[in-house]
């Protein structure tokens, strides 16, 4: 209402998924005046509760036109975007040419000096060949040059990889008693793939991280994550 300088935000229960014609007879024509809508909505997808936004019309400007996935949580209500306005292609990053040690003095020189700053790592092996170890090394190094790091791990409490990776010389307990390294057990994060990677992000906002191991990532593909959790690993590379 321009006239009287004032925005209205109205709710309205829905029924079905979307308030329309169909399903709503009588709120039907709404869709039409409004200038904006924003449908909400909330299931349980084998076991898991998830909830999604999605904007449906927005009159006279571009919009992100996919569902979104919500968390309500202690952090307010956060809602992951897939790739926002504005961050579409040909508004990449800028990349560095700086490396960082990889923890293991060897395999830097393999890679050339390290990997590099800003780089997304895959390191994959059957169980038992040393995942974890270079995880623990890569958090180790970071620690050592001052920054912040925040170890994520979804098969072992975190205290037993820090205890575990203590008998091959990895010693992770003196930075966590620092606050530099932050060690989460991902059984304390719970819901879909997508909280999952909301959590992460949020983690690392709150650590200030610098350097962030996920180990394994595999895990995101368990219970009733398996629709999600390909698009998930893919957003959780590209952020
Ligand atoms: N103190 C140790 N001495 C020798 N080998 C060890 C020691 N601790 C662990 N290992 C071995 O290191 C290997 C790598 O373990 P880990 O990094 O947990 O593998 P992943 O994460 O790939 O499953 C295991 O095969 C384990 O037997
Ligand atoms: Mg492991």
């Amino acid at each position: 209402m321009l006239g009287q300088n004032l925005t209205a935000l109205i709710t309205t229960k829905a029924g079905g998924y979307e308030i329309n014609a169909a399903n709503r007879p009588q709120l039907g024509f709404m869709q039409f005046m409004v200038d904006c809508t924003v449908v909400l909505n909330h299931e349980v997808i084998q076991g898991v509760s998830q909830r999604n936004l999605r904007v449906v019309k927005y009159r006279g400007s571009d919009f992100a036109e996919n569902e979104a996935p919500f968390l309500i949580g202690p952090g307010g209500l956060e809602v992951a975007g897939a790739r926002e306005l504005g961050q579409a292609d040909g508004m990449e990053p800028p990349v560095t040419t700086e490396r960082i040690s990889s923890g293991v003095a060897r395999l830097d020189a393999m890679l050339g000096g390290g990997y590099y700053r800003g780089a997304t790592i895959l390191i994959t092996g059957f169980p038992g060949t040393a995942k974890s170890t270079l995880s623990g090394a890569f958090s180790e190094a970071a620690c050592e040059r001052g920054e912040r790091a925040l170890f994520v791990s979804f098969d072992s409490d975190a205290n037993e990889v820090v205890r575990n990776l203590a008998s091959v010389q990895i010693r992770l307990d003196r930075f966590v008693k620092k606050g530099l390294l932050r060690m989460v057990s991902a059984r304390t994060l719970t819901g879909s793939a997508e909280i999952f990677l909301m959590q992460i992000k949020r983690l690392v906002r709150e650590h200030r991280a610098r350097c962030v191991v996920i180990d394994p990532v595999s895990a995101l593909s368990k219970t009733g994550n398996e629709g999600t959790a390909h698009s998930v690993a893919e957003r959780l590379m590209a952020w």
